[in-house]
């Protein structure tokens, strides 16, 4: 009898930390995506946010640098640079509406890795680009950011950009 007990116990502790795992759920797309367009926003509160975030991102992984040399990737306030990232995270903006459409994203995802491929980026940098895109979330959301969410929606991302 006390074998059975505990054997339930553990059953349903574990059923509890499943539970208590954040998942990327319908619910949880929807929030992210809200959350984006709040913190991303619009005009030139973009390039602001684009600016935060490659700063965060060569401040980690300095070396990625020189991958953007033709956009002048030493200076994230060219226009050059500029112009560059707002394609970058308008691709970013299309991936993060369609994670709720597997077969899409998959497209949007084998064209993204065509395209870094070619210029070397590695699996390293895609987790790195994702931690920073976080950090920068955090300082624009401040208390409001859905950490499980995103945690749980980007680490679904960081996956799918390995398969
Ligand atoms: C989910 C994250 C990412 C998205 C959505 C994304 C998207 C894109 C897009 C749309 C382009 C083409 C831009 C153009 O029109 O010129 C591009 C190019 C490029 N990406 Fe990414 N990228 C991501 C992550 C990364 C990471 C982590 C790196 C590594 C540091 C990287 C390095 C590059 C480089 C070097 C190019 C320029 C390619 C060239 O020289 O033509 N990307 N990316």
């Amino acid at each position: 009898m006390l074998l059975a007990v505990a054997v339930l116990l553990g059953v349903t502790l574990v059923a509890l930390a499943d539970d208590d795992k954040p998942k990327c759920g319908p619910l949880q797309k929807l929030k992210i995506k809200r959350q984006w367009d709040k913190a991303y926003g619009e005009a030139h509160h973009r390039a602001e946010f684009s600016v935060h975030l490659w700063n965060h991102f060569f401040k980690d992984h300095p070396a990625a640098r020189d991958l953007y040399k033709k956009f002048r990737g030493d200076n994230v306030y060219h226009p050059r640079f500029q112009a560059f990232s707002s394609r970058a995270l308008e691709t970013l903006t299309m991936i993060i509406d369609t994670t709720d459409d597997p077969e899409a994203l998959k497209e949007i995802i084998k064209f993204v890795k065509a395209d870094d491929a070619e210029q070397g980026v590695t699996h390293e940098y895609y987790d790195g680009f994702l931690a920073s895109l976080l950090e920068t979330l955090a300082e624009y959301l401040d208390t409001h950011l859905d950490w499980d969410a995103w945690t749980a929606c980007l680490n679904q991302l960081e996956e799918a950009t390995k398969s």
